[in-house]
């Protein structure tokens, strides 16, 4: 059996987050479930649109102005998740090969989110004072309405 670390609690200020991403991971999902049903590339980019205008970017955005600014521009955890989240936009953006992003969205969104909550959140709640988490807390609103009425996945 693997050794497994002790999962430390998490601060409300990042549970915020933690459930935008489980919204995230179910985006994921729902593309799996768009292509296991052939669903046409082009329907389901209207959602991922959607999704990543009304959802995804303010999350990226949040994170960036409120989280990784605790993180020094040298520290290698922020780095990645940077260059992940400008490799996500170009691919949310990505109006050429449609079926070919959504696949790429569909793996390396769920791989981002993995490591923001395996790694990156555990070393946020590391360096930051519990000052820092309030105002995170305080700052970042949630976003978590989808009422998308289009439900491909169903
Ligand atoms: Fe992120
Ligand atoms: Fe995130």
């Amino acid at each position: 059996m693997s050794e497994k670390k002790k999962p430390i609690k998490r601060h409300p200020a990042l549970q915020q987050f933690s459930r935008e991403h489980h919204f995230g991971l179910l985006l994921c999902w729902k593309i799996r479930e768009g292509f296991r049903r052939e669903i046409e590339a082009e329907r389901m980019k209207k959602y991922t649109d959607w999704f990543f205008q009304t959802h995804l970017k303010p999350h990226f955005e949040a994170e960036e102005k409120y989280m990784f600014t605790l993180l020094s521009d040298e520290d290698k955890l922020k780095k990645r998740a940077i260059k992940e989240h400008r490799r996500l936009e170009r691919l949310f953006e990505e109006n050429e090969d449609v079926k070919r992003s959504l696949s790429l969205i569909e793996e390396e969104l769920e791989q981002h989110i993995r490591f923001e909550e395996r790694s990156l959140f555990g070393e946020i709640q590391k360096v930051a004072t519990e000052e820092e988490l309030e105002a995170i807390e305080k700052m970042h609103q949630e976003l978590l309405v989808d009422d998308w009425e289009d439900e491909f996945w169903k």
